[in-house]
């Protein structure tokens, strides 16, 4: 940029880490991840770390947000969107520039550019150009450490065919699924409703690549199908149908281990759905009573431990690092069924995966310095 001023701001010897949280994002996850953002803002620990706020918009506009201003935003609406900021905030994208660059008007409206040297980012961004590997491959051009998991795992995370795969190869048990891709329902689609109809009703219907439930319908019969593969396929055109279990539902939170150390396991907890068909949208988000989260899950101490253990190889089945979500299902015969891994969970202090680390003795702030220290441990590149 000619026409810009640009000065650098290194983060000096001896001062603290700087963290910069970033949130909202592309996708249908937008106001959930400010919610999040609004919970980590609230609680790192700013004698260890610098902290930089940056909000991403449903078009992707990059911008600084303050904690403030957030706050202020969700006192309105609590699933708000926010608002394209003016301080627009880029990176350089080349190796060894690990700066944010923020886009100011400096005196008489002439363009100002800052460098604010960041240590680590942490991806607050739930589903797709967040949690699915495209924003970590920009970190990684950007020479950014980042909490979390890297390119592959977390699309591999994102991906309900190629998850599904992963675990079956890491010989963990999954239900009965059938995969209809595009060009499948658009030219065969009598072979993929037969292949559904092999699975037996109810199937669950869903998007391979969403989350918080979007786009998932629960079929109880052949008529409701292609209504629900439409609904499914206005999120991803690839779509996964599973055989409905019965069960309970039953998460395990895992984190990274350090250097050498191996991942380990929180205890698990429940969920139970109650006034729904299935944990969907409203009972995640909407209804304060759509579901109860209890933890410790009650469990024989047996199933606990194949839990635990099945969570910590489904995390590195991915390649897991920082932190992931494994979610089961528990048959009444106690198999232990796994349904999916989340490699950026719901992360407030009433999300699962945070109740589940205090619940093993891991209290909110913690959690949240052990995963910047994690992303600062570990180098980037070729991931
Ligand atoms: N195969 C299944 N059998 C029974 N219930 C299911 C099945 N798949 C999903 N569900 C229900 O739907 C919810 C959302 O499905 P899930 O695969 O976890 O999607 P998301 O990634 O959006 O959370 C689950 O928490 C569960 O309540
Ligand atoms: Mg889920």
């Amino acid at each position: 940029m000619s026409t810009s001023h640009e000065t650098a701001e290194a983060t000096a010897e001896g001062e603290k880490p700087c963290v910069a949280v970033v949130f909202g994002g592309r996708s249908s996850e937008h106001s959930v991840s400010l919610i999040t953002a609004r919970s980590v803002l609230r609680a790192i620990d700013r004698d260890k770390w610098d902290v930089v706020s940056v909000g991403i918009s449903r078009d992707s506009a990059w911008f600084l947000y303050s904690q403030e201003e957030l706050e202020a935003l969700l006192e309105e609406t609590p699933l708000a969107q926010l608002p394209v900021g003016e301080r627009r905030v880029s990176l350089p994208l080349q190796a060894g520039d690990s700066r944010l660059l923020i886009h100011d008007s400096g005196e008489f409206g002439a363009p100002l550019t800052r460098g604010r040297h960041v240590d680590a980012v942490f991806p607050l961004l739930h589903g797709p150009f967040g949690e699915d590997g495209t924003l970590q491959g920009m970190l990684e051009l950007a020479d950014l450490p980042y909490v979390g998991c890297g390119v592959a795992a977390s699309a591999i995370g994102m991906d309900k065919h190629f998850m599904k795969i992963a675990f079956e190869a890491a010989g963990l048990e999954v239900g009965p699924y059938t995969v209809v891709p595009d060009r499948m329902w658009r030219t065969d689609r009598e072979g993929a409703r037969e292949r559904i109809e092999a699975l037996g009703f109810p199937v669950f219907v869903k998007p391979a690549r969403a989350g918080s439930s979007f786009g998932i319908t629960r079929v109880d019969e052949a008529s409701q199908l292609d209504a629900a593969m439409e609904t499914a396929r206005e999120h991803d055109l690839k779509v996964v149908v599973e055989a409905g279990l019965e069960g309970r539902e039953i998460e395990c939170a895992v984190l990274g281990g350090h250097g050498t150390e191996p991942a380990r396991a929180s205890l698990p907890g429940e969920i139970e759905v109650q006034g729904h068909d299935f944990y969907d949208f409203d009972a995640k988000y909407v209804e304060d009573d759509g579901a109860m989260l209890s933890c410790p899950a009650r469990l024989p101490d047996e199933v606990i431990d194949t839990l635990r253990r099945d969570a910590v190889r489904a995390f590195n089945a991915v390649d897991g690092e920082g932190l992931a979500r494994c979610d089961f299902f528990v048959t009444p015969g106690n198999r232990v069924v796994i349904n999916e891994i989340n490699t950026m969970p719901g992360f407030t202090p009433i999300s699962m995966y945070p109740r589940m680390w205090a619940a093993s003795g891991l209290e909110y702030s913690e959690l949240i310095d052990e995963l910047i220290t994690l992303a600062l441990e570990r180098p980037v590149g070729l991931r």
